[in-house]
Order: structure tokens, then C-alpha cells, then sequence
């Protein structure tokens, strides 16, 4: 798939698979991170300091037209409710909330250029907790509801020229996530939570968004796609 695309947090995990994903057809990703992380330097990759969670973000750094662009950050803040302070709520809507409007403000002229035949793609990440209410993920999961009503809601304002979409993952091998991977034994009980037998890794979450930036999901927007082994809808 040929065109412009932004990265957000394409530095690692998820987004860096995204990236990767992207290098052999698009034409130029550029990459807000707030470091190198895992890329490698590659010529159709322009990489900005960014960080999301700081105010006046600088976006001329990207091409006058984008055809599509994907927010990576997010947390995973994991404690009780009583242990939970407000600024934790706070802090985790920043970043998985906030941070995505002031990326989506930044890119929108650009996106709103890159629509031609096919509309422009937003691509969101939010998680499995959010239809599933699982214990000890109250402050990330009100976080991510945010991002998938806004999902619904730019959806409807920017059709037919922008379409917005959200991945909606279960737990997947990522920096991010590496607490719960720290020996083979985690590893092992964190894949038997899982109809399919494993725990997600980058690709399973970055061929969705690849897929969701081209064309090939041209008449999908508003949606909320459930990548997560089965989690959210099998009991085996
Ligand atoms: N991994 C999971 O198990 C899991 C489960 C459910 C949902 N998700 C969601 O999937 C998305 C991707 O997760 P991931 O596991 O790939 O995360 P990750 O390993 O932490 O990678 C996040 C990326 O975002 C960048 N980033 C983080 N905070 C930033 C900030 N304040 N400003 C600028 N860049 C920032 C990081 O780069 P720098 O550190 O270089 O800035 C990195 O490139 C997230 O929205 C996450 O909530 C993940």
C-alpha cells in the first residue's frame, strides 16, 4: 500500500512492528517517539522527538499530505481500585486519551489532504479490558473507553473523507508488557488464559492496523476490532 503514513510510538512494540510492516510499501512513515527505541534507520523513515504528554507538540515535520496514521502509546497501570490515586486516572488518560487528540489536531490538515479516491485511515489501540471488566484495570480501562467513543465520534464527523477505526488487543509481548513475560513459567500461564493457546505478539496487532490503513477496508469505520486469542468473546 503506497502513500504517507504517521506513527505514533513507532519506536517499539507494537508500533515499531507497524512500521516495519509498512517499509516495503509505503512511500514515507515518519515516527513521534520519544526515543530511537528499536529502528534501525531506513530511508523512507523520518524520526520526530515527541512527547505526548507535554503541550504546543511541534507537527511540521510531516509531509503536507498523509494518508493514514496510527497511536501507539498507551499504559498499562495495573492495581486495585483503592490503590488507584486520581492521578493515576489522570496520568493514563493523558497519555491513551489526550495524547491521541493532540496527534489526530496535529495530523489533520495532512489526513484531510490524503483523502483522494480512497478516504484517509486512523488507527487506535485500546484493549480487551474495555468490554471485558477485568479486576485491577479500572484506571486504563476508563482510559481506553475514552479512546473508543472517540473512535465512534470522529468517525461520524470526519466520514466519508477520514475513516477511524480501533484495535482492541489482549495481553501481547511488547516492552510494555514485558512485567508479564519475565521468566518461561509467566510466559506459560499467561498463554493458558487464551482459547487460542498464546499470548499476542507485535505482528498479530500490526498486520490489523495495516490492514485497517488500506484500502482493503475501505467500507470499515466506527469500529472497535477485537484482536486478542479469543478472549473477549470464547469459554474453552
Ligand atoms: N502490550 C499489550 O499487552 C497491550 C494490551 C492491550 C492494549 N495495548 C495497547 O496497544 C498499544 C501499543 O502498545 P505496546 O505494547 O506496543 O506499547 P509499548 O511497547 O510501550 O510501545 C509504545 C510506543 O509508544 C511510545 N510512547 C509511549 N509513551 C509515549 C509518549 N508519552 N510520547 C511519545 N511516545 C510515547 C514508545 O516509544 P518511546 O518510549 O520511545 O517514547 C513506543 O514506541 C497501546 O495503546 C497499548 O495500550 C497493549
Amino acid at each position: 500500500m503506497s502513500g504517507n503514513f504517521v506513527v505514533a510510538g513507532g519506536s517499539k512494540g507494537i508500533g515499531l512492528e507497524v512500521v516495519n510492516q509498512l517499509i516495503p510499501s509505503a512511500d514515507r512513515i515518519d515516527v513521534f517517539s520519544r526515543s530511537q527505541g528499536g529502528l534501525t534507520g531506513h530511508e523512507k523513515v523520518f524520526r520526530h522527538d515527541m512527547d505526548f504528554t507535554e503541550n504546543d507538540l511541534d507537527f511540521s515535520g510531516i509531509p503536507d499530505i498523509v494518508n493514514g496514521v496510527v497511536y501507539c502509546p498507551g499504559t498499562i497501570n495495573l492495581r486495585s481500585f483503592r490503590a488507584l490515586k486520581p492521578h493515576d486516572f489522570v496520568s493514563d488518560f493523558e497519555v491513551n486519551l489526550v495524547g491521541a487528540v493532540k496527534f489526530l489536531q496535529g495530523c489533520l490538515t495532512a489526513l484531510k489532504k490524503g483523502a483522494g479516491d480512497q478516504p484517509a485511515s486512523v488507527v487506535l489501540y485500546s484493549t480487551v479490558a474495555v468490554s471485558q471488566g477485568l479486576s485491577m484495570h479500572a484506571s486504563v480501562a476508563a482510559a481506553k473507553g475514552a479512546v473508543e467513543g472517540l473512535t465512534r465520534s470522529l468517525a461520524a464527523e470526519w466520514a466519508p473523507k477520514i475513516r477511524v477505526n480501533c484495535i482492541a488487543p489482549a495481553l501481547t509481548d511488547t516492552p510494555l508488557a514485558s512485567r508479564f513475560f519475565s521468566s518461561p513459567e509467566n510466559r506459560q500461564a499467561m498463554a493458558l488464559k487464551y482459547p487460542l493457546g498464546r499470548t499476542g505478539v507485535p505482528a498479530d496487532l500490526a498486520s490489523t492496523a495495516r490492514f485497517l490503513l488500506s484500502s482493503e477496508s475501505s467500507w470499515m469505520t466506527g469500529q472497535v476490532l477485537a484482536v486478542d486469542g479469543g478472549m473477549s468473546t470464547l469459554r474453552s
